[in-house]
C-alpha cells in the first residue's frame, strides 16, 4: 500500500479560481471559506437557480455577519461579495483550477457529475469530491484522468471544526494530493491523509457512536435518556445533536454505507431511517445548529416514550 501522508508541496498546482459544484449545506460553508482564505473567484453552480440563489443568499448572509461582528471591514467585505458567482451553466467551470464537489451522496450522480465536468475543464484541472463515506476510486472510474481525482472531505460547522480529510486513491497522482494539502493549509485546516477506505478515518468513529446511540433506542431506550447518558463523556455534542447538526439524511446514508461494507461491525437501525423521513429533519437540514427538535422526534419513534 502508498502511504496516505502529504507528498512534496512543490508539485502543488496554483489555484487562481475554485469551482463548487452543489449549493447545498456543505458546499455553500465551503465556498465561502475559499473565499476568505484564497481570496480568488469561487464559482457555485446547482441544478436550479433556485437552489444556486439558496446558496449565495447563505453566503452573503455570512458575509454580512462577519463584517457586523467586526472580523471583516467593509472592503474586505466587499471584494468578498465580488469573488463570488453563481450560475446554472456549467461551462464557467471552464477556467477552474480546483474544482470540489458535495452533490447528492450518490455514485452514480456523482460520476455523472465529474463525467461533464472533465469535459469542461482544463487538463491541469484538480477535481475533489467532499463525499463522506463513498469510495473515492469509484466516484473517479469514469474520469479519463482519475489521476486527478481526490478526496478533501469537510467536516461540519466548517467555518470552526479544524479538520480536513484528503483521501489518497490508488490512481491519485503527486500533483492532485500536494495541490490538496496545499489548499487544505491555505484553508488554515489540518490536512490529514486517508487511504480510499469506507467513511475514511472521522465518520468510521462517528458511526460507531451514532450507531451504538441509534441501537440503544431500537433496544427501547426513550431519545432524550441516550442523549442525557452521553452528557458525562464531555464530548461538545450528544450524538442526536451532532446527527441534527450533520443532517439526518446524511447521518442515516453514512450509516448505509459503513453497514454495507462492514455488516458486522455496524448496526442498521430503521429507527435513524424514521428521523431521517420525518419532514421536520429536512426543513432543519440547512441551520447548521442544534435544532432541539428531538423532543418531537421521540414521539414518532415506535418505542420508548419518557426520560
Ligand atoms: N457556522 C459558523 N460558525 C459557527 C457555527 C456555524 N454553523 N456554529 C458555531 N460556530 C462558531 C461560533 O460562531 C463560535 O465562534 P466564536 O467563538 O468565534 O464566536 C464558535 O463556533 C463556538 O460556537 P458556540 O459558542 O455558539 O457553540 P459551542 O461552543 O457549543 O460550539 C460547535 C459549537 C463548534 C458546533 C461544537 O458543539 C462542536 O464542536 N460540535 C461537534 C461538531 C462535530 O463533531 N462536527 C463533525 C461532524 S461530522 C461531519 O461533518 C462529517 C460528515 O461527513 C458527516
Amino acid at each position: 500500500k502508498r502511504p496516505v501522508g502529504a507528498p512534496d508541496r512543490s508539485l502543488a498546482r496554483k489555484v487562481t479560481k475554485v469551482g463548487v459544484i452543489g449549493a447545498g449545506l456543505m458546499a455553500s460553508q465551503f465556498a465561502l471559506l475559499f473565499l476568505r482564505r484564497l481570496e480568488v473567484p469561487v464559482l457555485i453552480t446547482d441544478v436550479d437557480q433556485a437552489r444556486v440563489d439558496k446558496g449565495l443568499a447563505y453566503i452573503h448572509e455570512e458575509i454580512a455577519k462577519l463584517e457586523q461582528k467586526g472580523r471583516l471591514d467593509g472592503d474586505a467585505a466587499n471584494r468578498l461579495r465580488a469573488l463570488v458567482h453563481g450560475t446554472i451553466d456549467k461551462a464557467e467551470y471552464a477556467d477552474c483550477d480546483f474544482v470540489i464537489e458535495a452533490v447528492f451522496e450518490e455514485t452514480k450522480v456523482k460520476q455523472d457529475v465529474f463525467a461533464e465536468i472533465e469535459r469542461i475543464v482544463s487538463p491541469e484541472a484538480i477535481l475533489a469530491t467532499n463525499t463522506s463515506s463513498l469510495s473515492v476510486e469509484e466516484i473517479g472510474s469514469v474520469l479519463a484522468h482519475p489521476e486527478r481525482l481526490v478526496g478533501f472531505h469537510f467536516f461540519n460547522p466548517v467555518a470552526v471544526m479544524p479538520l480536513i480529510e484528503v483521501v489518497r486513491t490508488p490512481q491519485a497522482s503527486e500533483e492532485a494530493l500536494a495541490t490538496a494539502y496545499a489548499v487544505a493549509k491555505d484553508l488554515r485546516k489540518n490536512a490529514i491523509g486517508s487511504a480510499d477506505a469506507p467513511g475514511f478515518i472521522v465518520n468510521r468513529l462517528l458511526a460507531k457512536v451514532m450507531g451504538e446511540a441509534a441501537r440503544a433506542i431500537d433496544e427501547g431506550t426513550p431519545l432524550m435518556t441516550v442523549e442525557r447518558a452521553f452528557a458525562p463523556l464531555g464530548l461538545p455534542m450528544t450524538p442526536f445533536q451532532l446527527i441534527d447538526l450533520v443532517g439526518w439524511k446524511v447521518a442515516a446514508h453514512v450509516q448505509d454505507t459503513m453497514v454495507s461494507h462492514f455488516p458486522d461491525r455496524f448496526h442498521a437501525s430503521a429507527n435513524l431511517h424514521a428521523l431521517a423521513d420525518l419532514p421536520q429533519a429536512v426543513e432543519k437540514d440547512r441551520s447548521g445548529r442544534v435544532t432541539g427538535w428531538t423532543k418531537d422526534a421521540q414521539k414518532a419513534l415506535s418505542v420508548g416514550s419518557s426520560p
